[in-house]
């Protein structure tokens, strides 16, 4: 893919392995710190990360057949593929705001900030797509700070509708998450 400043690199998008799952441990956890420290505590924050990111963890997910876990790696010529981001997508029950039929959760979307703003993002969310419409989901729904305006933003380009709003807790702080919802075709 070609980047917005118009230099083109190799972006490939698959789907994460047993073997991914140090890696993606990593990368969880630096891009939900680089999001969320500036406004949360860090208590709080050390908590969370312990908990949702650690290397067993990232393997369970990624062994769940129910889920869906995808990875975006920057090719180079030089040196070994670098992974800058991820999306993963899990199935269950969603809360009662989300109407639509056969619902997915897309829990996770990050991109790491250097590579913000350079159509990664959507690289990633076109592979979600095609993955969660594969599995034959209809709708895909997700919730998201109602403080990260940047994700609220780039989920509005892609036609994500606000359905209603859940707590999500970070440690011990109640947080606000819009929910939103798309409906695939
Ligand atoms: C959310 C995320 C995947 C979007 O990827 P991205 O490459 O930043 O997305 P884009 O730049 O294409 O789109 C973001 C939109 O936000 C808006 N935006 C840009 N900077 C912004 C800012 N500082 N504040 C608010 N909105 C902003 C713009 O409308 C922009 O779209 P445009 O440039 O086409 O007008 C990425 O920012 C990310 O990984 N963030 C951290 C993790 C995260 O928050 N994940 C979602 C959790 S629900």
């Amino acid at each position: 893919m070609c980047v917005r400043n118009s230099h083109c690199v190799r972006i490939q998008i698959r789907p994460a392995q047993l073997a991914d799952a140090a890696r993606l441990s990593q990368l969880a956890a630096s891009t939900f710190r680089e999001t969320f420290e500036r406004d949360n505590d860090p208590a709080d924050l050390a908590r969370y990360l312990a908990d949702a990111f650690s290397p067993a963890r990232q393997a369970a997910e990624i062994a769940d057949p129910t889920g869906i876990v995808l990875l975006a790696h920057h090719h180079s010529e030089s040196d070994a593929p670098e992974l800058i981001g991820y999306a993963h997508m899990v199935s269950g029950s969603p809360p009662d705001a989300i109407q639509g039929p056969d619902p997915l959760e897309l829990k996770r979307l990050y991109v790491a900030r250097l590579w913000h703003g350079q159509g990664v993002a959507q690289h990633l969310m076109d592979a979600v797509i095609a993955a969660a419409s594969a599995r034959g989901a209809q709708t895909l729904w997700l919730g998201v700070w109602e403080r990260n305006p940047r994700a609220a933003a780039f989920y509005a380009k892609y036609g994500f509708e606000r359905v209603g709003e859940h707590t999500f807790l970070l440690g011990s702080d109640a947080q606000t998450d819009w929910l939103l919802s798309l409906r695939l075709r």
